[in-house]
């Protein structure tokens, strides 16, 4: 570990306090540019027509990826163009997802693993970091430990004069809205022939306190018609209530259980999440698997013949091994419809989707 040459400084900028307060949806403007979503920091920036586009587009960009032509035509796109990867706290999917995503499109990438490789060790603030990679890169993915951080670091960039977009590639517990992407993706495309995600209804498993993946794709409900949430959890890591509140007031159906069991022949979809005990003040001391909310290989025999298992991963013991051999389980499958979706939410951030669109018409 590298020596801290000194605390990180603190730097008090005037009006953000002010803004972070306001509720999210008096926020969102000041994310879009030209009618268009410049940064993308909530799930709740994202409507129907532009979930669907972006859908259509990754499904174009993977067709394309397929053959040497289509893959060489998709890396002029952005190769003029450089994407800054900071990732300080781990990830293995994101991380990997979003920098092949910009290796499709052609840009070129620059990675910071750990505020230990920085110069925040000097005692740089990270607001100046940040605006150091604008001074260098046209597009800025980060992943932090601190809820509200890549929403601080867009709102900062947009005060200066040299702007650069920004995607929340997870922040804290709080949202983890390109996961929320890459859920509904992953989502329409198990459902494809059977009418897709409208009209399904789908449990969430585990951690849904501490859970961002699960909180994005509660918030992305809206966007569908007639779906209905069983929030399945140890009573101590229920849904939070700023969720539930949400899903009151767009009237979308939703129950509470702890009975993993009695709720799967019922379900179209289970998302599984793992216990977050990154977040407890000791993570050992969450040493709990919470068994009763594993999805075990007996399980495939209670569950619906196209009901689709997903997990955000990394798992520990929510699913077994055994299950990763059933066609249901969609795991895997979601894990590179990320890299897919990533690809396609940048290229229309860099206004390249219609190039991409053309090359069907
Ligand atoms: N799903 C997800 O965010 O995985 P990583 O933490 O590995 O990026």
């Amino acid at each position: 570990m590298t020596e801290m040459y000194a605390e990180q400084t603190k730097q008090q900028f005037e009006g953000w306090e002010e803004f972070y307060n306001q509720s999210v949806d008096d926020k969102l403007e000041m994310f879009n540019r030209k009618g268009r979503i410049f940064d993308v920091i909530y799930a709740q920036q994202f409507n129907r027509p532009f979930l669907d586009q972006l859908g259509r587009l990754a499904d174009f960009i993977r067709q394309l990826a397929k053959t040497k032509m289509g893959s060489q035509k998709l890396r002029t796109l952005l190769a003029h163009k450089r994407a800054m990867l900071y990732f300080v706290q781990p990830s293995t999917r994101t991380f990997l997802s979003f920098q092949n995503a910009c290796y499709i499109l052609g840009l070129n990438v620059s990675e910071i693993r750990g505020t230990s490789t920085s110069s925040e060790v000097k005692g740089e603030s990270p607001e100046d970091t940040i605006r150091t990679f604008a001074s260098y890169v046209d597009l800025i993915i980060s992943r932090h430990p601190e809820a509200g951080f890549a929403e601080k670091t867009a709102w900062v960039l947009n005060q200066s004069d040299h702007p650069a977009p920004v995607l929340n590639g997870g922040s804290g517990p709080d949202q983890h809205p390109t996961q929320a992407l890459l859920d509904i993706y992953t989502l329409e495309r198990e459902f494809h022939n059977i009418g897709g995600l409208d009209g399904k209804r789908i449990a969430m498993v585990g951690d849904l306190k501490r859970g961002r993946t699960v909180r994005s794709l509660s918030y992305l409900m809206k966007n569908y018609r007639d779906v209905e949430l069983i929030f399945v959890s140890p009573e101590e890591f229920r849904m939070r209530n700023d969720i539930l509140d949400f899903l009151r007031r767009q009237e979308i159906p939703f129950k509470e259980t702890d009975d993993f069991e009695s709720i799967m022949p019922a379900v179209d979809a289970i998302y599984m999440t793992r216990i977050q005990n990154e977040y407890a003040s000791d993570p050992k001391s969450e040493a709990e698997t919470f068994p009763d909310f594993h999805f075990k290989a007996e399980h495939l025999q209670r569950i619906h013949a196209h009901c689709a298992i997903l997990h955000p991963l990394p798992r520990r013991y929510e699913i077994d091994i055994a299950v990763d051999s059933d066609p249901r389980a969609a795991y895997w499958r979601q894990e590179r419809c990320g890299m897919w979706i990533r690809a396609a939410l940048i290229a229309y951030i860099f206004g390249v989707d219609d190039e991409i669109v053309s090359e069907f018409d």
